[in-house]
């Protein structure tokens, strides 16, 4: 199959790329599972953007410079809040029906944003956005859909990726797609970790086999940790951070609150602060989870505006607007990601990233509530408005693909060491990291890659090749951790303490180079 553009992700990043591409060339996307499934679909929050009377582009950058804990990219964060209005404008005009009154939109507030900033649909408004955009593309005659397609190996020649072979994951067989330009928008990892808010798919699968073709990856030992995931739900259920926008406290097994002994914006301060004060709470008053307290606001107004919440809650029996939620901490999102300019270009030619699995260093060391939505759809509105005129001039360029592919029956182990990655990255690579478990955690993960490259040797099938893939970055995320020399943001390790502020150790970037990694 040959295309213009190879689009690989369907979140909000991929698919707004996709539909601007179309009118360009010929597009095709192509989508592990169903084509909403998707981090973008289970977004609660919303978009940053700036449109509150009191709000300006300047508080929106500070903002994020803050969370960012030193080492956001202050031009990608000025790119970002100066272009976040009009991609909200364009999602509204497509379709999107955002929270409004009379005087515009309804603005929440989430953690770090100094103003209401939050452009969102009640509680649901990655799926509102999805929903908007799946359909846009699936009328659009320039787009081909290949669902349950999953991206196995890009193609290179001579430094430029010329296409990617595919595994049909319902027939299993392989399929190269040749195309003049290839777009990674394949998401984050949350399955690298035992406790997460991403649903199955979240494999990393984009950011692996970039760094396979040889594109380097950045502030990879930044994992964001959302702190309130609903405490054992399954599948797990985030509690949006706008609940704590609109004043919700934590509270420990005691009912007595605690995060204003920690930080001076108590509930509100930057996530990795109350992921890591909470875990701590945790561990004092031994117990497993904490809890979030919105009882206190008007019932009718609860159930208006955190409606899905409140219905999902309803299924574990518990009523938000009389009880107290049961949460506790789940990996969330990847601050960092394979290294792209300001308009999603790698170091490779003809290959971009953009959305959760590109690191454009806006979110340096933790990532501003609702900053990710937004950026996917800037970064892929950058990137097409930079790379159209290429593509009448591009050629398609193809090799000869040998396919002796074996295809493996399913299998319990694969699904047994998955679990075992997922709870040694939890316990060593998680919230509070030290060197010593970092290492642990190293040898642990070579023992059970040498188990599945038995496994492979006989044969591949799609979860195979995942759990290949999170080995691949479980290893680059500790090989990180243990490079960065302090701790910042996400990053905390109990071996460092202070901060370094030398220029040379803000980013720290990874490459073959670095890992001798298959
Ligand atoms: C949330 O609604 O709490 C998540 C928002 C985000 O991660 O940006």
């Amino acid at each position: 199959m040959d295309t213009d553009f190879l689009v690989i992700g369907s979140g909000i990043a991929g698919l707004n790329f996709a539909l601007k591409a179309a009118r360009y060339g010929k597009v095709v996307i192509v989508t592990k599972d169903k084509i909403e499934e998707s981090n973008t679909f289970y977004a609660q929050g919303g978009l940053a953007a700036v449109f509150g009377k009191d709000d300006s582009t300047r508080l929106h950058i500070q903002d994020t410079l803050r969370t960012g804990d030193g080492i956001s990219n202050r031009k990608i964060a000025e790119i970002l809040a100066k272009e976040a209005p009009k991609a909200v404008m364009e999602l509204k005009r497509s379709g999107v029906r955002f929270d409004s009154d009379k005087d515009g939109f309804k603005l929440s507030r989430e953690a770090v944003h100094s103003r209401a900033r939050i452009v969102h649909v009640s509680d649901i408004t990655g799926r509102e956005i999805e929903k908007v955009l799946v359909k846009k593309v699936k009328e659009n005659k320039n787009i081909v859909l290949l669902e349950y397609h999953m991206a196995i190996k890009l193609l290179t020649e001579n430094k430029r990726c010329i296409g990617c072979v595919m595994l049909d994951v319902k027939n299993n067989r392989t399929l190269p797609i040749f195309s003049k330009k290839i777009i990674l928008a394949a998401g984050g990892a949350g399955m690298l970790y035992s406790k997460t808010t991403n649903p199955e798919i979240t494999t990393g699968d984009g950011m692996a086999i970039a760094f396979k073709a040889g594109a380097v990856l950045e502030d990879m030992e930044f994992i964001q940790f959302h702190p309130t995931m609903l405490h054992n739900s399954s599948p797990s259920l985030l509690i949006s951070e706008t609940l704590r926008g609109e004043g919700a406290l934590l509270k420990n097994k005691y009912g007595k609150t605690y995060m204003k002994k920690y930080h001076r914006d108590g509930e509100l301060a930057p996530r990795d602060v109350v992921a890591r004060f909470s875990t701590i709470e945790m561990k004092k008053t031994g117990s497993k989870n904490v809890y979030l307290d919105i009882t206190h606001l008007n019932e009718e107004y609860l159930k208006k505006r955190f409606h899905y919440i409140y219905e999902e809650c309803l299924k574990y029996k518990i009523d938000i607007t009389k009880d107290m939620i049961p949460v506790s901490p789940a990996a969330h999102y990847m601050c960092g990601g394979i290294k792209i300019d300001e308009y999603g270009r790698t170091n490779i030619a003809s290959l971009y990233a953009i959305g959760e699995c590109a690191c454009t260093q806006l979110h340096g060391a933790d990532r501003l509530a609702s900053n990710s939505l937004t950026e996917g759809m800037v970064f892929g509105t950058r990137l097409i408005g930079k790379i159209k005129k290429e593509i009448k001039k591009d050629k398609i360029i193809r090799t000869k693909i040998r396919d002796n592919t074996v295809y493996h029956e399913k299998n319990g182990r694969i699904k047994k060491l998955r679990k075992q990655l997922q709870n040694i990255m939890w316990q060593h690579a998680g919230i509070i990291r030290s060197k010593k478990g970092l290492k642990i955690a190293h040898i642990k993960i070579d023992k059970i890659k040498k188990k599945l490259d038995i496994i492979k040797n006989q044969g591949i099938n799609k979860e195979i090749l995942e759990l290949n893939n999170l080995i691949r970055l479980a290893k680059i995320i500790i090989i990180s951790a243990l490079r960065r020399k302090e701790s910042r943001g996400t990053h905390f390790i109990k071996d460092y303490n202070e901060r370094h502020d030398n220029i040379w150790q803000m980013h720290l970037t990874i490459d073959k180079e670095h890992v001798k990694l298959k």
